[in-house]
């Protein structure tokens, strides 16, 4: 695979403490790639720095063969974080959060956008509702909505369904399938073996070691 996303050798650190170790990934375009592990086990570190959000202290990430640092370079190669515990906006609305970063990136279409996204995830007749007054699984369904409505060319997904009933958790596997569908690489940190099953292979980590438990992928 020459196109997609590669990580090779991905270091996080926070002081001694080594929260991922050496950790190599591929994830191509039209890709749905499951990462789990227990509580702790460095899931949210790979995707943070998968994502630009923090610096990993070794290892390189590419897109397409160029290589990419930092979090601008990130955001210009499409790889969108749809971070764990949502870090939505309390005094904004539900669509005002969902379109917060196409305002950002002056996207003209921002409010159709957000509607649409919203809709999506069954969330149209809250659109208007300040997010505090949102149930904890509204709220995660925002932050869902907010992460498709950008329209990521590489979509990473932090235990996206952990405060989800049944339903809305196939209906966000059912979308995240359909953002893998449309071309996007998608990754998804998970602790739900069923959700972990949806998918077309499976990165373990344990103790921030990662090793492939499944890999039916043909790439
Ligand atoms: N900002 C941080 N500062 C210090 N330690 C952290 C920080 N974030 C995570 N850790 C530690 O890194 C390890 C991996 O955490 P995390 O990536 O959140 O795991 P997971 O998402 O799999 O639960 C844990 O030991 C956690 O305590
Ligand atoms: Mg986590």
């Amino acid at each position: 695979m020459t196109g997609g996303l590669h990580a090779r050798g991905i270091e996080v650190r926070f002081g001694e403490l080594v929260a991922v170790q050496q950790a190599d990934l591929a994830l191509a375009p039209g890709e749905l790639v499951a990462v789990t592990g227990p509580s702790g086990a460095g899931k949210s570190s790979l995707l943070a720095a998968l994502s630009g959000m923090i610096a990993p202290s070794a290892g390189v990430l590419s897109v397409a063969g160029q290589p990419v640092v930092g979090r601008d370079q990130a955001v210009a190669n499409g790889i969108v974080l749809i971070p764990q515990g949502n870090a939505l906006i309390r005094i904004l609305t539900a669509i005002e959060n969902v379109a917060l970063p196409l305002v950002a990136a002056r996207l003209v279409d921002a409010r159709q956008r957000a509607e649409a996204a919203l809709l999506a995830l069954g969330l149209d007749e809250a659109a208007d509702q300040l997010l505090e007054e949102l149930s904890g699984g509204q709220q995660q369904r925002v932050a869902v909505a907010r992460g498709l409505a950008e329209r990521a060319s590489y979509l990473l997904a932090d235990e996206p369904t952990s405060e989800l009933d049944a339903l809305n958790r196939g209906r966000v596997m059912g979308l995240l399938r359909a953002e893998a569908r449309r071309g996007a690489g998608v990754l998804v940190a998970t602790h739900d073996p069923e959700a972990a099953a949806l998918c077309d292979a499976e990165l373990r980590l344990d103790e921030g070691r990662a090793s492939w438990v499944r890999e039916d992928r043909t790439t």
